[in-house]
């Protein structure tokens, strides 16, 4: 091939390459321009971080602009509950179910400290050798409690602990898919939702299929598992593995324990609250601060008009913000509800302290699900805070860092068996 020839045949094809590569650009830009923009880019939602604007707006919401937010979770677990509905006799009527489910006799309380400890004892699929995964545990524990409290008529079935890591997984996924179109596994949530419902179908055998929305067991199942599990997660982590910042001496994380200890020893309402002066705090003042720092509803949604913004009340920065707590804001300091008790500040930050939400739809669980959390963090230290169990190889637990809230946090680690001795079995 002459010089010349060659010369021509390089610079065409470095032409037809360039002209491919822009070609490719261009189709991506116009695809990208012709999308759809998916919701949360669309119209994110407008953070509610003033404190008399947060609670006017919760104490004055309508059912619908609550109604709108949830629409996701409609679609993502054919619910229909409290959260979910417009009709104002529909929510009276499932409220007046929720309180009476969550009517806890002085005398079922030692019951449900005995279940628990059984509960305890169940297997969980995600078990290694001499390690289980902290997440699966807490969840699977926390997904069974609230099946034993809630749905007396499950009592009688055994349930596979592979059943209760698939339904709790598919409730997670599902919770993160609907998110957005624009979340992970949003194009799958068709399939993952079948597994939930048939894997659920076991469990409730009563349940009429297909089962009208009104009477899926999610509707109150969602609502209670989905906000306890993580909460008792951070609660327990905090209690059994980590050292308070401002107080690096061991013995206040040992009072903490006996706290929870004394409690379990007598799961009254009364030992909730008690403050000795060995232990300081009480058991609810250790539950309280724990929701302060990390509640499980992290933000409250509500949408007044069809297609109107998106509010998010942003309850973790409004329960952490030092204009309200004080300079130690972001620090775990259950003595704080011990001081508060005579500090001028208090009715600021019992305005805005709202795990449990405000006004008009506060959660009818706020009196009793602190105990449940109680129960539930006082269970896992006796089984797995007992010093026999590591956080992996983190021999010094997780030291002074402050805990995460995110919902996948955590998901990588492994409580390791160790002899009596400290010394990996
Ligand atoms: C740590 C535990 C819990 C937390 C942090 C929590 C949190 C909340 C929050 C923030 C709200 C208000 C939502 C809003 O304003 O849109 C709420 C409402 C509600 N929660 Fe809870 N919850 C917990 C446990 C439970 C349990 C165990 C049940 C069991 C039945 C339950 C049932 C309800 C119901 C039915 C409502 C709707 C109230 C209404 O519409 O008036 N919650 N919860």
């Amino acid at each position: 091939m002459s010089l010349p020839v060659m010369f021509l045949f390089i610079i065409t094809g470095i032409l037809c390459i360039s002209i491919a590569i822009l070609a490719f650009y261009a189709v991506e830009a116009f695809s990208c321009l012709c999308k759809p923009k998916c919701a949360c880019s669309n119209n994110p939602p407008t953070s509610i971080r003033d404190l008399p604007q947060a609670t006017a707006l919760l104490r004055t919401s309508k059912l619908s602009s609550r109604a709108r937010p949830n629409r996701r979770l409609v679609l993502a677990f054919s619910i229909s509950n409290a959260f979910t509905t417009t009709d104002p006799a529909f929510h009276k009527a499932f409220l007046s179910i929720s309180k009476s489910l969550l009517r806890t006799s002085d005398d079922s309380w030692p019951i449900l400290v005995e279940q628990t400890r059984a509960i305890l004892k169940e297997p969980v699929t995600s078990t290694i050798e001499n390690g289980i995964s902290l997440v699966s545990l807490v969840q699977s524990v926390c997904f069974r409690f609230v099946l034993f409290k809630f749905f007396p008529s499950t009592q009688g079935i055994t349930i596979s602990s592979r059943t209760v890591t698939l339904i709790t997984r598919a409730i997670n996924e599902l919770w993160i898919s609907s998110k957005c179109s624009c979340a992970p596994g949003h194009s799958h949530m068709g399939s993952k939702k079948k597994l939930l419902r048939n894997t659920l179908a076991s469990i409730f055998p009563d349940s009429p299929t297909p089962c009208p929305d009104e009477e899926n067991p999610l509707n109150i199942l969602l609502p209670a598992y989905e906000t306890l599990w993580r909460i008792v997660l951070r609660c327990f982590l905090q209690v059994a593995f980590a050292y308070p910042p401002s107080n690096k001496f061991i013995s206040t994380t040992v009072r903490y324990r006996a706290a929870f200890k004394s409690f379990l020893a007598n799961p009254s309402s009364e030992q909730f609250t008690i403050r000795t002066k060995d232990e300081y705090c009480s058991a609810k003042d250790i539950v309280y601060e724990s929701l302060r720092l990390w509640p499980p509803t992290r933000r409250i949604y509500r949408q007044e008009h069809e297609n109107g913004a998106v509010l998010a009340v942003d309850v973790e920065f409004l329960q952490r913000t030092e204009s309200i707590w004080g300079d130690e804001a972001g620090e775990f300091r259950p003595e704080r509800w011990v001081i508060m008790n005579g500090e001028a500040r208090t009715s600021d930050c019992k305005e805005a302290w709202m795990p449990f939400g405000k006004g008009s739809f506060q959660c009818p669980a706020i009196k009793m699900a602190p105990m449940m959390i109680g129960i539930l963090v006082g269970g896992l230290i006796e089984e797995f805070g007992n010093g026999e169990w590591l956080l992996g190889d983190v021999a010094d637990g997780l030291g002074d860092k402050q805990l995460e809230n995110g919902r996948e946090s955590f998901a990588e680690i492994i409580l390791t068996k160790v002899g009596k001795e400290g010394k990996k079995k």
